[in-house]
């Protein structure tokens, strides 16, 4: 049975159809790209399926529930956690805190929640700034607190919109490994990217969309080398590592 399962999904705001019947299937244990220009629709499709707002039409289906319209904290309740792209942290307070508020969406225990937010901070390489204040963290540092946050809420599905853009390539190449062993763990992976190079590493399936609608699909390599893709967006002088 498919993990994440969109048919037909619109969303319009206003005159603006923002999302334009999209179809996607993500397997369990898959690490799924979603790429497209500036305005594509990305992060509209990630607001519908993490249900910051319900679609137009369509359905979305997880892990066998149909969830349209379903409140982000009852999805992240049953597996389903997302980064922001503009990410918001309670700034001043740190690292810890913001994590383990994250870990109480699956325990009443302050005990436990520390607890598994160390966890989180130390599989991501990042528990020696557990006593930095968020207001102070780097760019770098703020996208892997989002992603720390998410991971604490223990989801079966984590959506991720653009948590590299701003990285060095040494921290990109350390976002990737630690993506790849995020799936070894079990965990499927839906991303956002525009960083090629990361999105062709990671991704075992990609989706192209432009204007809301999907224009290619397929494993990386058929999408580096799809006419469409890099007209709408690779650009021609794009060449497959
Ligand atoms: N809340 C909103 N109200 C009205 N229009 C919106 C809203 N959110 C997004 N849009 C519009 O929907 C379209 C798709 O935007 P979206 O943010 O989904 O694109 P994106 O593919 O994520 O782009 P980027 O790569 O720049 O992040 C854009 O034209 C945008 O202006
Ligand atoms: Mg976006």
């Amino acid at each position: 049975m498919a993990l994440l399962q969109v048919e037909k999904m619109t969303k319009e705001f206003g005159g603006l159809r923002a999302v334009d019947s999209l179809d996607l299937t993500i397997e369990p244990g898959q690490i799924f790209g979603l790429i497209g220009p500036n305005g594509a629709g990305k992060s509209t499709a990630f607001n519908c399926i993490a249900g910051a707002f319900a679609p137009t039409s369509g359905k979305i289906t997880f892990d066998g529930e149909v969830i349209n319209g379903e409140k982000p904290w009852n999805l992240c309740k049953s597996g389903l956690a997302r980064t922001f792209q503009i990410v918001k942290p309670f700034a001043s307070k740190d690292v810890l805190y913001n994590v383990t508020v994250a870990s109480f969406s699956t325990t009443n225990s302050r005990k436990h929640a520390e607890e598994k937010a160390m966890a989180v901070l130390e599989s991501l390489n990042f528990a020696d700034k557990k006593n930095v204040l968020a207001g102070n963290l780097t760019i770098a540092d703020r996208k892997r607190l989002e992603i720390a946050k998410a991971l604490a809420t223990e989801p079966k599905l984590l959506l991720l919109d653009e948590v590299m853009a701003g990285l060095r390539p040494n921290e990109v190449d350390e976002m990737v490994s630690i993506f790849q062993d995020l799936r070894k763990q079990g965990i499927t992976i839906f991303i956002i990217e525009h960083i090629m190079r990361a999105i062709m590493a990671l991704s075992d399936h990609i989706v192209v969309i432009q204007f809301g609608k999907k224009i290619a699909e397929g494993s990386p390599a058929e999408i580096a080398n799809d006419e469409r893709v890099i007209k709408a967006y690779l650009g021609d002088d794009y060449v497959v590592a």
